[in-house]
């Protein structure tokens, strides 16, 4: 079976010292930085502005992968890409021109990707699955770190898996949300190719980063 690319959320780390923090991971094994960008509108939780992703940006050479969940989303794709985000991914409920959305942020330079929550039909990628260059399931409801894994997203990884496959896609397909060593073999075998993890990747601090990175490859 193939290795999934680990993709820390910093969400869960210690936003005290998050510039040691990133390079903490990249040491530890990380492949992705996993931003969590939260409005208190579209979430009912704030986090990370782009100045932060900015200033993040010189204290790792890991692609930033930012996880957008903020309504309206267009007006910030240009100040993110700028700041530094590799990946932008943005939720369909987020704007009401999801193909106009994709485009500009390939047009801006960076890889696009659609995120789908726990109740959003993997049916709105059908027409825009040409422009995705990563497709990201939730398995919690998003705003906050630390939930448990919904055990129904692991068919929707293999129904997703079959529809990327289908359409001659090569985009990523990635999983967030109480991923843990337990849980992370079951959605590699279902499809997926990347794992978004917080809690998983930062409990212990930053002597236990490779292990429990290491535990989430191996799982
Ligand atoms: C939830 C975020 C996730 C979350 C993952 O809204 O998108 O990235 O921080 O954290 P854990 O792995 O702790 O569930
Ligand atoms: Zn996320």
């Amino acid at each position: 079976p193939t290795t999934p690319l680990i993709c820390p959320s910093i969400l869960a780390s210690d936003f005290a010292k998050l510039g040691a923090e990133v390079a903490a991971i990249e040491a530890a094994g990380a492949d992705w930085v996993h931003v969590d960008v939260m409005d208190g509108h579209f979430v009912p939780n704030i986090t990370i502005g782009p100045d932060v992703v900015k200033a993040l940006r010189p204290h790792t050479s890991l692609p930033f992968d930012v996880h957008l969940m903020v309504a309206p989303v267009d007006p910030w794709l240009e100040a993110y890409r700028e700041a530094g985000a590799d990946i932008l991914t943005v939720h369909p409920e987020s704007g009401p021109h999801l193909h106009r959305t994709l485009g500009r942020i390939r047009q801006l330079g960076a890889k696009a990707g659609v995120v789908l929550n726990p109740g959003t039909p993997l049916s709105v990628l059908e027409d825009v699955i040409e422009l995705v260059d990563l497709v990201l399931l939730m398995s919690v409801n998003p705003g906050f770190g630390g939930q448990s894994f919904i055990g129904s997203t692991l068919k929707k990884i293999e129904r997703t898996r079959a529809m990327l496959d289908a359409a001659g896609s090569s985009a990523h397909l990635q999983v967030d949300g109480g991923v843990t060593a337990a849980n992370a073999g079951a959605c590699v075998a279902a499809g997926a190719d990347a794992l978004v993890a917080g809690t998983a990747v930062f409990r212990g601090g930053p002597d236990a980063y490779a292990a429990n990175i290491a535990a989430l490859k191996a799982a």
